[in-house]
């Protein structure tokens, strides 16, 4: 049968992998492996998305305004300024289909989030792999990579899968290295589970400089990760462009009016934020107890842990032994990491359980 010809670069894309949610043989257990938020949403959130069920015959507004003047009074920004997607995955897409193309470069760290390389690739783009200080942010190797075919630069702050932090002076460095027809897009989808102290300063160099995107999403501490709410701020010139691209209705009512609630539910993120920050700390002590077995927790920022093991211990055996006990983990061969398991910070129960789960797999 002949089928129509896929383009070369789309087949140079390796599919991405998202978190399972049950174990080989079918059990639904504990799932730690998609860094969603362990106490679901708000409830402001839930009665907001459910009020919308009677009007499933309309449209969603195409133009978002109302999310987009809620999000610009939130945060203190222009909605004008603000492009919004399926996700800040489709952001990120948009940012790619917009300003890079066949023969240009995109810039990302290994060990950076997948989606990068899709969206470089999709497009025809050139990906290019900077290397890594420790599985952190280099910005000097990023700026040694630089060269007259770049067009983007993707860093995510913190970092998705390894939960490093890459300080605002850092930033402000790498911003500054590169030629102003760079694009950085700082991609901050777990910025609010930073302390306050670790601005990275990201929303302030979008609203004053021309090149700069950030990007960030409703799917981890707002707990909306099914409806797919994600935006970005930068220059007016630049997210007009990229509405160009954008589907026209790219998210229903139901997830705008969900979204808009969550952003008044402080409470709840507060308290996901102090819960995460309070557990993450337990959690990557226990690691630490285990270094004698060769397992190291890297500095994580974010709602998840990377583990590393560096001895006897397999990170594929553990991932399997782990899902035996019911608890499903993010194994990341397909990220260069076949050593690490990345561990989303749950409840309180599920973050003890796994911690003694693994204690006793690698026989700490
Ligand atoms: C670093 C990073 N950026 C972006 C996303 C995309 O999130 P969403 O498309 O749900 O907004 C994720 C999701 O895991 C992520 O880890």
């Amino acid at each position: 049968m002949n089928v129509p010809t896929p383009k070369p670069w789309i087949m140079g894309i390796a599919p991405y992998i998202p978190g399972r949610s049950t174990t080989d043989d079918g059990r639904k257990v504990a799932k730690l492996s998609s860094n969603e938020n362990p106490f679901g949403t708000s409830d402001a959130a839930r009665a907001a998305f459910a009020a919308e069920a009677t009007q499933l015959e309309r449209y969603p507004d195409a133009a978002a305004a109302d999310l987009r003047a809620a999000i610009g009074a939130h945060y203190g920004l222009d909605p004008a300024r603000i492009i919004y997607g399926t996700g800040s995955d489709e952001v990120l897409h948009l940012a790619a289909g917009t300003f890079a193309g066949v023969g240009d470069e995109v810039i990302y760290v290994r060990y950076g989030f997948s989606v990068y390389d899709i969206a470089a690739r999709r497009v025809g783009a050139t990906p290019v792999v900077a290397p890594d200080r420790d599985y952190a942010t280099d910005v000097d190797a990023i700026l040694a990579c630089v060269t007259d075919r770049t067009r983007i630069v993707y860093v995510a702050n913190p970092n998705n899968p390894t939960g490093t932090y890459t300080t605002r002076a850092e930033i402000a460095r790498l911003h500054a290295g590169l030629p102003a027809d760079v694009l950085l897009v700082l991609d901050q989808a777990y910025t609010e589970y930073l302390d306050p102290e670790d601005d990275d300063g990201g929303l302030e160099l979008a609203r004053t400089t021309g090149n700069v995107l950030v990007t960030r999403t409703f799917s981890k501490i707002f707990g909306l990760a099914s409806e797919r709410v994600g935006w970005g701020y930068g220059a007016a010139e630049m997210i007009g462009a990229m509405h160009r691209i954008r589907a026209p209705f790219n998210f229903s009512t139901a997830a705008q009016k969900a979204a808009i609630a969550a952003l008044g539910a402080t409470d709840f993120v507060e308290r996901s934020y102090r819960h995460n920050r309070e557990w993450r700390g337990w959690f990557a002590g226990q690691i630490e107890a285990l270094g004698n077995k060769g397992l190291r927790a890297v500095p994580s920022k974010a709602n998840f842990q990377l583990v590393l093991f560096e001895g006897e211990a397999r990170a594929e055996t553990a991932y399997k032994a782990l899902m035996d006990k019911g608890y499903i983990v993010r194994w990341l061969p397909g990220q260069g990491l076949p050593h690490g398991l990345r561990i989303t910070i749950g409840t309180e129960d599920e973050i003890r359980g796994v911690a003694a789960a693994l204690r006793e797999i690698v026989g700490g």
